[in-house]
């Protein structure tokens, strides 16, 4: 303990949803190849599942400085309602796991009392800023930078009157006077919640409230890069106290990793369910850019008439596909995991389809030609870095407002929102496949040459990262 008193300790406690630990455990893995005491805390239940399926411990076993905790959320061990019943679990948690939290760290269960706090900015009320022991809270938001700004800004849009939405037909009215989204968002790429604009809505209310808090957290951390989200990481910056972008970090960690002897492998995976790492014999079958790699991430559920529509429109497509159908992917009731078994049959000639893909690996695979993703933050990163050009299909929160940004702002990829039709499904494989190719793969490129710039020596996310580790270690001082 006491050599652990002599240096600076940094606690970190992501929310308890796959696509918020995992960069969470990214972040984690950086600050410990800086050195860094990292005590990381998750919930039992997803970090049981972690160690299950993944290569979590052997990938941190390596830093002697690096150590797990785990913590309840309240919440029966069976329980799977996660991101779907925000409410229940930010209630129990608030109610059970805030007040324990604090327990432990002033009994120093988690070990020295923490320099800062690295805690999820999508629940930022776990920590009392001003409760004693004061400990500076850095808020790691894992979103856009351009989503978290439009969450920002709709308490003022409720305000002017611009939200609630009136109906479909006012879908499409653009959004007026978000500062560096002019011209840029309509009411339907507003983040999910807030496009509508009921005040009273509790997930509205909390997503706000929690992207309000974070901005006034000690400090911001964003999984973007300056190259990408510029214009819109200056306005942040003028709001809140100090922000770092220091993203991509997958592609940060893969840098920073390059040189690392001892680094784990395979591949540190992203996942709750066991990795199907047959795909990529299947993919090295396949010619080059010829395979539309098709994901919806880990939260995302369509009905059986949407798979249906997905599956019509990529086989119509003409195109080969391999697809991620997550155990509980589809709603529906009939065939194994909701897939009709003709479906599954009728895939074999051109598609593969497995349960949960080694993502990253897959991206950067020389047979992937498009991605269409729900775009989710992770995702789109992912896609970025691997210079593969999108078809998105979003669902919720930020993925709205992303994939406006891939289409409309950074030409990376096309948008299908609020559409689920096997016409347009195939129509924009083939454009992106194809027909606008050319048009699209000159930003593809240039964008991830830029997210690679950015986390080598001297780019900014590297600098960015640095900085953070010296004020990290000069809060210690
Ligand atoms: C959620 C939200 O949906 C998302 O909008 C928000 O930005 C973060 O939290 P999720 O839906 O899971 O996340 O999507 P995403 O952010 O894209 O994360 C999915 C992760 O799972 C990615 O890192 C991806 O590599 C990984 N993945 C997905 C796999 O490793 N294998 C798969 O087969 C599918």
């Amino acid at each position: 303990m006491e050599q652990e008193e002599a240096e600076p300790h940094v606690l970190m406690f992501p929310f308890p949803a796959l696509g918020h630990v995992n960069p969470m455990l990214k972040l984690a893995e950086l600050l410990s190849l800086s050195g860094l005491r990292i005590t990381f805390l998750n919930i039992h239940r997803i970090h049981q599942t972690l160690v299950l399926h993944t290569n979590l411990q052997s990938r941190f076993s390596r830093f002697p400085k690096f150590r797990f905790q785990t913590i309840t959320d309240g919440l029966p061990p069976n329980y799977t309602g996660g991101l779907t019943k925000l409410s229940e679990l930010t209630h129990s948690m608030e109610a059970v796991t805030k007040p324990l939290l604090r327990q432990m760290l002033v009994s120093r269960q988690l070990g020295p009392i923490p320099t800062c706090i690295i805690l999820d900015g999508f629940f930022s009320f776990m920590v009392d800023v001003d409760a004693e022991p004061k400990i500076p809270v850095f808020c790691f938001r894992t979103v856009s930078a351009c989503s978290f700004w439009a969450y920002s800004s709709i308490p003022r849009l409720i305000e002017d009157g611009q939200l609630p939405v009136k109906g479909e037909e006012d879908m499409d009215r653009m959004i007026e006077g978000v500062a560096g989204m002019e011209n840029i968002l309509r009411c339907r790429d507003l983040p999910s919640f807030s496009r509508v604009g009921d005040q009273t809505d509790p997930i509205l209310q909390y997503s706000v409230n929690q992207t309000i808090q974070s901005s006034k957290a000690h400090s911001l951390i964003l999984n973007t890069f300056e190259d990408l989200e510029g214009p819109i990481l200056s306005r942040l910056r003028s709001r809140c106290p100090n922000v770092y972008a220091i993203g991509p970090l997958h592609a940060h960690l893969k840098s920073r990793l390059s040189g690392e002897i001892t680094r784990p492998e395979p591949e540190s995976s992203n996942g709750y369910w066991k990795v199907d790492r047959s795909c990529l014999a299947w993919l090295d079958a396949q010619p080059s850019k010829s395979v539309v790699y098709v994901s919806f991430g880990s939260v995302t559920v369509m009905g059986d008439r949407q798979f249906r529509e997905f599956w019509h429109g990529l086989v119509d497509s003409g195109r080969r596909f391999l697809w991620v159908v997550r155990p509980n992917l589809v709603g529906g009731k009939d065939g194994e995991n909701g897939i009709p078994a003709e479906l599954v049959e009728g895939t074999k000639e051109r598609g593969c389809m497995v349960g949960w893909a080694p993502q990253e690996e897959v991206l950067r695979h020389e047979a992937i030609g498009g991605f269409l993703t729900h775009c989710g933050w992770n995702s789109t990163l992912e896609g970025i870095v691997s210079s593969v050009p999108m078809i998105c299909w979003p669902q919720f929160a930020d993925q709205l407002t992303n994939s406006r940004y891939v289409s409309e702002v950074w030409r990376i990829g096309v948008d299908m929102k609020d559409v689920c039709d096997r016409e347009i499904v195939a129509r924009m494989v083939n454009d992106v496949m194809e027909n606008r190719r050319n048009e699209l793969m000159g930003s593809v490129i240039e964008t991830a040459k830029l997210a690679n710039t950015s986390v080598e020596e001297g780019g900014s996310s590297f600098r960015d990262l640095e900085r953070m580790i010296n004020d990290i270690r000069l809060l210690w001082r």
